[in-house]
């Protein structure tokens, strides 16, 4: 099924004023370009590391994979600084989520891994930087890939379900009307445990 570009920037748009994105981001990312750049292999450094050393994650790559991996990675880190973020660039990040699919990469292993980068980037930026500048920009790149992630996981979910929906053959009206039937059911099986 091809991808509908206009409900994907619809999301996108849903994103960005919720987070509060805006093209100061954009200009923000471009004035700390080079300064960002130079923490770039670190950022991807502890990214596999991390991923690397918990089985569940590090049994997801292929033998000898790595290195393409840091290689995608190290693009889209650099990616964020050019001020570009058109719509090509959110369809990219939509298909990753498709791509993660096929990978079994769940949301929580990306959003964790999200929550990491924003991390060590900052960190980076308040170390160095000081404490105005370090503020303006941690934020900034908070903000972009706050947006990212949303999208990620929306085009995770979204075409998992519309793949189960082709496969099962089911109409989406349908297959909606028997979801809200078989949330209710596990609702009242869930019986408000934790509240
Ligand atoms: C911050 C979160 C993440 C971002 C921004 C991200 C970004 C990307 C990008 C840009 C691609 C390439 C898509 C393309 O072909 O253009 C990709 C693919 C991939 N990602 Fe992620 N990713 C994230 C989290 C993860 C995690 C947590 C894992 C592993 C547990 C992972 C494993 C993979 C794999 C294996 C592929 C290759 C899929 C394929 O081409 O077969 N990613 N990711």
């Amino acid at each position: 099924m091809p991808i509908d570009v206009e409900k994907v920037l619809g999301y996108v748009k849903d994103l960005k004023t919720l987070v509060g994105l805006t093209e100061k981001d954009a200009e923000t990312l471009v004035k700390y370009r080079d300064v960002a750049l130079k923490w770039r292999d670190d950022v991807v450094k502890m990214f596999y590391d991390t991923l690397f050393s918990y089985p569940p994650t590090a049994s997801v790559f292929m033998e000898g994979e790595r290195k393409a991996r840091e290689e995608t990675l190290r693009r889209w880190y650099e990616r964020l600084f050019e001020g570009n973020f058109d719509d090509d660039f959110w369809i990219w990040q939509w298909y990753v989520g498709v791509v993660h699919i096929k990978r079994k990469i769940y949301n929580r292993y990306m959003l964790a891994m999200m929550g990491r980068v924003q991390a060590a980037f900052a960190e980076r930026a308040f170390s160095e930087l000081p404490l105005e500048q370090a503020m303006e920009l941690a934020f900034a790149f908070k903000r972009v890939t706050d947006v990212i992630a949303g999208i990620i996981a929306e085009g995770y979910h979204l075409t998992y379900i519309e793949s189960l929906e082709a496969i099962a053959g089911v109409k989406p009206a349908i297959a909606e009307r028997m979801m809200k039937l078989h949330i209710e059911k596990v609702l009242r099986e869930f019986g408000g445990r934790g509240r």
